[in-house]
């Protein structure tokens, strides 16, 4: 990944990490998507109806029971590319400085994100999903089912985001 994907833009304000990690975490696959380069990824998940497809590593196969049952599933992953040390950005969409935790960027203390897919396909340890933004490559950190009943919230809203400053 070029520098120029991730550096610091003006106006963002870094933060020294803490010495070590808190814990740590596993990879649970992969996930395999059209994007090669940061310019070319969409910005969220709505955005592209590309389908991509998550490779489960096989010793959590078994997990996948019932799996096949779901529409959508919520999936995470692992922005691997992105820095961790930014309390202030600048996204080049917006162009005004935010907090980083009123952003979604993947820049952040631990560059966790989130998608909500639509599942076409679940075949052994393969998942085809359309509804990603993320690189080619991206480590995968778990998948859990979408409940529209309780994780969908119709009347929420992000301020800032309305605004035209
Ligand atoms: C704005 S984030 C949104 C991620 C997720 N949908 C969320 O809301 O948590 C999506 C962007 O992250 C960047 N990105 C994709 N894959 C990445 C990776 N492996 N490491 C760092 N940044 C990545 C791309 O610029 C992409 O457009």
């Amino acid at each position: 990944m070029r520098n120029k994907d991730f550096g610091v833009r003006d106006g963002e304000v870094a933060i020294e990490l803490p010495e070590q990690p808190d814990a740590g975490l596993y990879f649970i696959g992969r996930i395999r998507t059209p994007w090669k380069e940061r310019k070319d990824c969409p910005k969220n998940g709505r955005e592209s109806d590309a389908v991509c497809t998550v490779e489960l590593d096989p010793r959590w196969r078994d997990g996948l029971k019932d799996v096949e049952t779901c529409s959508h599933l919520v999936l995470f992953y692992w922005m691997d590319k992105a820095p961790r040390n930014l309390v202030r950005q600048v996204p080049g969409h917006y162009g005004a400085q935010r907090g980083t935790f009123a952003l979604r960027s993947p820049a952040r203390p631990n560059p966790i994100a989130m998608s909500v897919v639509r599942l076409l396909n679940l075949e052994g340890a393969r998942l085809s999903v359309i509804g990603l933004d993320c690189l080619d490559g991206t480590p995968l950190i778990d998948i859990k089912p979408y409940f529209a009943s309780t994780d969908s919230v119709p009347e929420a809203v992000v301020g800032w985001h309305k605004r035209k400053d």
